[in-house]
């Protein structure tokens, strides 16, 4: 019992009160009942002020103490308002720094893609915003006018037993049962199905196509402006068609309810009103309690249930998130520390792996690749044949499900994770562009600007910006680069790496976006740069694979052809016939400068 008490989101957001600004949810409650007692304290004093009046005593004290309450009541309104949104905003900061922390801090990737957590996510994510219900700031304050109500109407019941024990269980109890008969119209009992989430989850990508500039270019030049924007209303109007079919009004119990206090009411003034015409109860008694009677319909339902459903409902999210992402994103860190020195053998031994999140079909599947210490590796191969996928492993982002990886004999696991991690100098295919200064994009973990601009001239990157300027056109002195200049950067923050210290160098499609006459310049250095480090080449242009020690063809997860360039062309398998293919294309013989770029040779 008490255990599903505790599991309500309900329990979760009172108890994230304290927990996210302990002195400010302790003013609040005070507040709170302080300004519900007052409604009860306000019937007596009038109580004491007309029997006052009636017995001709002096008014003085009574009507002093009516003015006090009266002062109480409403000077304590506007102080409990800003109690409410302070508190508000302290708990969706506290939810906001659990869900970054939640998010960041599990050293896997699972966590991040798995579907049935992404929905939770998407309510999450984006819960104070006001774009599916009010900010907390604001809810809070629905929520405190709710359950001052509440406690008033249950303390002019508590006045009522002092005139007859049925009355206050009558008139409570009719009340009471609007809460029990309406609730359906106010709970919105649906919004934590996978069909709410997914909607939300549908109209907040239809949201974001419409206003995220990237894929603004591709909406206008394909003409799918109106498609947007009819989705989104489409995506919009589903999620509100959920929420209106979980609050609806129903008909029958709202005469039922209707029926119920009007019995309940007639009952009672009734009686009062009888026994205050024979005499049996005070003037002043019979006015404080016909005003707790009144005063019991506080405890009706209002706009309280929704409130506070709308605003648990993101906490439980958070805190159900939490859990669910630790385990998700977990990867076991071993405590061998990585050696120093600068290249290291690799092996790939019979490694299986498939997505955790993925159709379930392996990715690889006993694949075996052995990289020597101070070698390049270049891998070929179609589109999703598994390139990247060993880019992420030997990162670490995941574990292979059988087999492993090998760095000098030992297994990977057995490390560090994070001094492995830091021994690396990853170019990624979909590379991070920070919106912070160029300084930062290169040296994110810190180097001495010596480092950092011998980096960006290795990148051909010298005079792009100043290491001050931040990447980004949101700011004042902001720049925005292309994306050949953007790579370049990405280049820089590998070279930096290098210069101090990995050890290892992945670099996936690091030149896609480059021009031809840069590709060729900036592959050279970039070899000379990590000559001695073990690398890892992923490309489809084979321009830049041939420099490579050694190639491998992959395909379907396995390696099909294993050589130097010259091996392989002569050869004449996979590599040969795409090497070939795409040298065809190539051949530019000289361009208006008259300088040849001779990819054959
Ligand atoms: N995060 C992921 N979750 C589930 N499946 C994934 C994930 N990333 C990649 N895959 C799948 O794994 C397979 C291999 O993907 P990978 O990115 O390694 O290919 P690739 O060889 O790098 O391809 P490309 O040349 O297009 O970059 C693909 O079928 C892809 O759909
Ligand atoms: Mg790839």
């Amino acid at each position: 019992m008490l255990q599903r008490v505790f599991e309500r989101k309900e329990w979760k957001f009172f108890a994230a009160l304290p927990k996210a600004a302990p002195g400010l949810a302790l003013a609040w409650w005070l507040a709170l009942l302080l300004r519900g007692a007052l409604p009860a304290a306000f019937a007596i004093a009038m109580g004491v002020l007309v029997g006052a009046v009636h017995r001709g005593d002096p008014l003085a004290g009574p009507f002093l103490l009516v003015g006090a309450i009266f002062i109480l009541l409403q000077v304590l309104n506007p102080i409990h308002q800003a109690l409410s949104a302070n508190l508000g905003d302290r708990t969706a900061a506290w939810l906001y720094d659990r869900l970054t922390e939640a998010c960041v801090r599990p050293p896997g990737m699972g966590h991040l893609e798995d579907p049935k957590l992404t929905n939770d996510l998407t309510v999450a994510r984006d819960f104070d915003l006001g774009m599916t219900g009010p900010p907390l700031a604001i809810s809070m304050d629905f929520i405190a006018s709710g359950m001052v109500e509440i406690v008033g109407g249950i303390a002019c019941a508590v006045i009522l037993f002092r005139y007859a024990w049925w009355a206050p269980i009558l008139l409570a109890g009719a009340w009471a049962a609007t809460h029990w008969l309406l609730r359906e119209s106010a709970i919105w009992r649906d919004r934590n199905t996978e069909e709410v989430r997914g909607a939300q989850r549908d109209a907040d990508y239809a949201y974001r196509l419409a206003v995220d500039p990237p894929a603004s270019k591709e909406l206008r030049l394909f003409g799918l402006v109106g498609w947007t924007i009819d989705r989104f209303v489409a995506r919009r109007t589903r999620l509100h068609e959920l929420q209106y079919a979980a609050t609806r009004l129903r008909e029958k119990p709202l005469i039922w309810s209707l029926l119920l206090v009007v019995g309940a009411n007639i009952a009672v003034f009734w009686a009062l009103a009888s026994g205050a015409a024979n005499g049996k109860i005070s003037l002043g008694a019979a006015v404080a309690y016909m005003q707790s009677a009144v005063g019991v319909s506080m405890i009706a339902f209002g706009g309280f249930s929704w409130a506070l459903d709308g605003a648990a409902a993101p906490v439980a999210a958070v805190l159900r998130l939490e859990p669910a992402m630790r385990p998700a994103g977990a990867l076991h860190s071993g405590n061998r520390p990585v050696s120093t020195k600068r290249a290291h053998e690799i092996r790939l031994r019979d490694v299986t792996f498939a997505y955790p999140t993925g159709p379930g079909a392996p990715v690889l599947e006993h694949f075996d690749l052995t990289i020597p210490a101070g070698s390049s590796l270049a891998i070929v191969g179609q589109n999703g044949a598994g390139k990247t996928t060993i880019a992420k492993l030997l990162c670490r982002l995941y574990d292979p499900q059988s087999g492993g990886i090998e760095i000098d004999g030992a297994d990977l696991r057995e490390f560090d994770l994070a001094a492995w991690r830091s021994r690396i100098a990853a170019v990624f295919q979909d590379f991070i562009r920070l919106e912070l200064p160029l300084r930062e994009n290169v040296a994110p973990a810190g180097a001495p600007d010596d480092v950092v601009r011998a980096a960006l001239e290795s990148a051909g990157a010298a005079n792009l910006a100043s290491l001050d300027t931040i990447l980004s056109r949101a700011y004042d002195d902001g720049t925005d680069l292309s994306g050949g200049q953007w790579q370049r950067v990405a280049l820089a923050r590998a070279l930096s790496a290098v210069k101090m210290g990995a050890g290892l160098v992945l670099l996936d499609e690091p030149t896609a976006q480059l021009d031809v006459r840069g590709e060729a310049e900036i592959f050279d250095r970039l070899l000379s740069a990590t000559r001695h480090c073990t690398t890892i080449l992923i490309s489809h242009r084979f321009s830049t694979v041939r420099h490579a020690d050694r190639i491998c063809v992959l395909e379907h997860g396995r390696v099909i052809e294993l050589g130097t360039h010259a091996e392989l062309v002569a050869h004449g398998g996979r590599y040969r016939t795409m090497f070939d293919l795409q040298a065809e294309r190539f051949i530019v013989p000289e361009d208006d400068e008259g300088k040849t770029y001779d990819v054959l040779s």
